[in-house]
């Protein structure tokens, strides 16, 4: 009998869009980023593209959309682990301004497609006020590749849902190795880090494997009781702030539903007027040291009728309406679980709601016009 080849279906690997592909494949694009750069066993990691260079004194991040968040997230390593003084801009801001940057800056490009005009007027603009350009980027040969004076390649494999999901994952990967590299060159590493990062990197991928299917079931159950949401708040301090506003931007750019990141602790400068019974909040409150205030913040909500999606972990005693608890990876490493969630939370959503997941109306996967 006729066997109807679908080229497409092929390439989706059987799964129903390239986007929930793109997710599975995670774990994958976490091994692919460590191999060749963390030795097992040894506590150093090797970034080759970076040998030569001196860790920056100062770093601009210009990128766009997931991949400012993205560098959002890089920042507070960038701080906390190298000691750098780290800006993130957005690109098309950036490029307008006149900024204080120089000869003696680093500007890091995050890019994807390695394609966006607003990052590569960003990058144009740094090279012309003399300062250094590293490019992170996922396609080889792309501008952003060519114009760098350095590139680091994200190895994500071509990744055709507009949403980005597997590209941010390699993007986080490979700003982690970065920060632990200029930590090393600076001498300055935390101990902890040293320690831990590494063992911890390895065994990501599979601690991630593991729990995906679980993710997805239960982002499967939420999206059903939140399919009428008109409006989302999606809450998080510290390195959960730039998830909270990648949460946000993926439920918005295929499901449609608006959304709104904000960092957990400007509630009570306004946002926290909106809150009624049919304004939900996903709330990214891992237990860590900034539990305790995200928990103040979520019971202010609450006082106010608001009805609260939690990711957690065990060990956070969180009464909310829709407790999400995962497992937790050794610190920042948590964020490399806690993406998932909000990526597989936005898929459902958009495939309940029967929106076209892959292509979504108005976008792009490159803006490669301003
Ligand atoms: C993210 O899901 C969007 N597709 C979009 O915000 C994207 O991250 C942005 O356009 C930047 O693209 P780039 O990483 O290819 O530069």
């Amino acid at each position: 009998q006729h066997i109807s080849w679908d080229v497409s279906a092929a390439q989706k690997g059987g799964f129903k869009h390239f986007m929930l592909k793109e997710i599975f494949e995670q774990p994958r694009v976490i091994a692919d980023c460590l191999a060749g750069r963390v030795q097992r066993g040894s506590e150093r990691v090797a970034l080759p593209e970076l040998e030569a260079m001196d860790a920056p004194e100062r770093l601009f991040i210009v990128a766009c959309g997931t991949s400012y968040h993205a560098g959002l997230w890089g920042m507070y390593l960038m701080e906390q682990w190298a000691g750098i003084p780290t800006r993130v801009e957005i690109a098309s801001e950036l490029r307008y301004r006149e900024p204080v940057l120089g000869p003696g800056d680093t500007v890091l490009a995050i890019s994807q497609s390695g394609e966006t005009a607003d990052t590569l007027a960003g990058m144009h603009l740094a090279k012309a006020r003399g300062a250094r350009v590293i490019g992170l980027c996922n396609v080889v040969g792309s501008s952003v590749a060519r114009e760098a004076d350095v590139v680091v390649h994200t190895q994500a494999g071509p990744e055709i849902s507009v949403a980005s999901t597997k590209a941010m994952c390699s993007q986080l990967t490979l700003l982690t190795l970065m920060a632990m590299v200029f930590g090393q060159k600076k001498g300055v590493l935390p101990a902890d880090v040293a320690a831990h990062c590494v063992p911890a990197l390895e065994g990501l991928p599979a601690l991630l494997d593991g729990i995906l299917p679980a993710l997805r079931e239960r982002a499967k159950e939420l999206c059903r009781v939140y399919s009428e949401a008109r409006s989302f708040l999606f809450l998080g301090r510290g390195l959960c702030y730039p998830l909270a506003l990648e949460g946000a931007l993926k439920l918005k750019e295929i499901s449609y539903i608006h959304a709104e990141g904000y960092a957990a602790g400007e509630m009570k400068h306004g946002p926290i007027a909106l809150i009624d019974p049919k304004f939900p909040t996903f709330a990214l409150a891992p237990h860590d040291g900034l539990y305790p205030k995200v928990k103040s913040n979520l019971q202010e909500v609450q006082a106010r009728g608001g009805k609260i999606i939690a990711l957690t972990q065990p060990g956070a005693d969180l009464d909310v309406d829709h407790p999400w608890e995962i497992p937790a990876a050794w610190g920042p490493l948590s964020t490399f679980l806690m993406l998932p969630a909000l990526q597989l939370f936005a898929y459902e959503m958009a495939d309940y709601l029967g929106k076209d997941v892959d292509q979504p109306r108005n976008l792009a996967k490159s803006v490669t016009v301003e």
